[in-house]
């Protein structure tokens, strides 16, 4: 961290002067593409701006715009490639301007080619690994007028205190590993995010105090795979024994977390979820396919019969829970009798939400060079099926609250009617109700009249 914190010093003056010749104060935007995950890694990015003597802008005409880019789905590329190709434009007005992209595309060797070949306006390539030198390397941007690359394969540093800017007063995600072991076999994370590595029990615990004196009453802790976080340090340290130590903390009134791998969800956690005052009774549990033929050939390790008992065991000792998960459909051999499996699982496990996905093809991972990719259209179609099932039981199953009296955290006034307020509650179900700004940030109880799905 001492080493950035000299950048940060560094970038500031070379802000400061750019600005002067400007004559105005220089601006910056930061676009988050994908998971919770990348959100939090552009509050990092957003600290060390500020700390660089950059103001926010309000959108893209900024002069210094970086996108924290996602690559687990071939739409969120092409996303990318979008922006970058609008940005092009701005920049041709004003040449002073900076673009920088980040984040888990970057990782992609065949990304960055195609990048050095056709998008050379970008300044600064980096990938997930180096982020923590994010300070260095805007230095070295604003230093030359050449663009700078720093990909790294993989590392085994988790570089702690650095500044971060949070989004919300009232909430913030915690890191608490990074990386994932499990190769799933259509999944393209474990190659861009490298391998399992979970940060000190001790570090963890001392960001969410410092969190809970600052203001923040919930917290989500991260990770690809958050069942087996621990595993891998010199002291192991369980899942269930860091909740335990997180429920500790004062101030803090909601813990959240994501994701977990129905594989590794211990008994343990159940438990420590069922006596917790402040987990919130919602688990997200992937299942990404219902047939036991399929999620072999996905290398999930669990069968349908598996995951149904476990999501049985969990409405059995919590019953409050609220269930989400994250389907696949369409993985390379997917036959109907498979899909109809799928839909048998949703049918059983009565979720509040499911993300529905179609199965995207991603260079390098097993599945892309598997046989039997199935068709679009018919593709299509199942996933029309699906999104039809998942919302109906959605519907039915979230209209369990109406008439019921829910706490709620306020997250702010609502976008589209600003007479009224929305929040969260524990369950992650979105609440709508009138109510006045200065709410924002607060615990209430809501009386829920109507329920319009999730
Ligand atoms: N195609 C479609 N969906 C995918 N996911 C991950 N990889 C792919 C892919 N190649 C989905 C999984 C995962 C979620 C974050 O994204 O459902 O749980
Ligand atoms: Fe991808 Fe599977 Fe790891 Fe999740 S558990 S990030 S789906 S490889």
């Amino acid at each position: 961290p001492k080493r950035q914190y000299y950048f940060m010093a560094r970038c500031r003056e070379l802000v400061r002067k750019e600005a002067e010749s400007l004559g105005r104060p220089l601006t910056f935007f930061v676009t988050t593409f994908g998971c919770q995950m990348n959100a939090r890694d552009s509050e990092k990015l957003t600290g060390i701006l500020l700390e660089a003597g950059y103001l926010p802008a309000e959108n893209e005409d900024a002069d210094f715009v970086i996108y924290n880019t996602c690559t687990v789905r071939e739409n969120a590329n092409l996303k990318v490639y979008g922006h970058l190709g609008l940005l092009k434009h701005k920049k041709k007005s004003k040449p002073h301007m900076r673009i920088a992209l980040c984040g888990c595309m970057m990782q992609e060797p065949l990304v960055v080619e195609k990048l050095k070949n056709s998008y050379q306006f970008v300044d600064l390539i980096f990938g997930t690994h180096n982020i923590f030198q994010f300070a260095e390397l805007l230095a070295r941007t604003l230093e030359s007028r050449k663009t700078v690359i720093d990909v790294w394969e993989g590392t085994q540093e988790i570089v702690e205190d650095l500044p971060v800017e949070r989004k919300y007063p009232f909430k913030s995600g915690v890191n608490i590993m990074f990386g994932c072991n499990n190769f799933c076999n259509y999944c393209i994370v474990p190659y861009v995010r490298g391998r399992e590595r979970s940060r000190k029990p001790e570090d963890i615990l001392q960001e969410i105090k410092t969190l809970a004196n600052d203001g923040v009453s919930e917290i989500m802790l991260l990770g690809q795979n958050v069942n087996s976080y621990g595993k891998t340090l010199k002291e192991p340290v369980s899942f269930a024994e860091l909740l335990r130590q997180v429920e500790q903390i004062e101030g803090i009134a909601r813990i959240r977390f994501m994701t977990s791998h129905p594989k590794d969800l211990s008994d343990e956690l159940i438990q420590v979820m069922k006596e917790s005052e402040k987990i919130c009774r919602h688990l997200h549990l992937p299942l990404q396919s219902g047939s036991t033929r399929i999620l072999s050939a996905m290398n999930r390790r669990y069968t349908k019969e598996q995951y149904l008992e476990l999501a049985e065991k969990i409405r059995r000792e919590i019953p409050d829970i609220s269930l989400t998960t994250d389907i696949i459909v369409g993985f390379p051999g997917e036959t109907e009798e498979d899909f109809l499996e799928t839909l048998d699982v949703v049918r059983r496990v009565r979720y509040d939400n499911a993300y529905t996905f179609i199965y995207s093809k991603r260079t390098g991972t097993p599945a892309a060079s598997m046989e039997q990719q199935v068709p679009e259209d018919v593709v299509k179609i199942r996933f029309d099926r699906l999104l039809m099932l998942v919302q109906e039981h959605a519907r039915r199953q979230t209209a369990r609250f109406a008439g019921t009296v829910q706490e709620v955290l306020i997250e702010e006034v609502n976008k589209h009617d600003s007479s009224l307020l929305t929040g969260r509650m524990g369950s992650n179900l979105l609440v709508h109700f009138p109510g006045d700004a200065s709410l924002v940030g607060s615990i209430r109880s809501v009386q829920l009249l109507e329920c319009r799905g999730f």
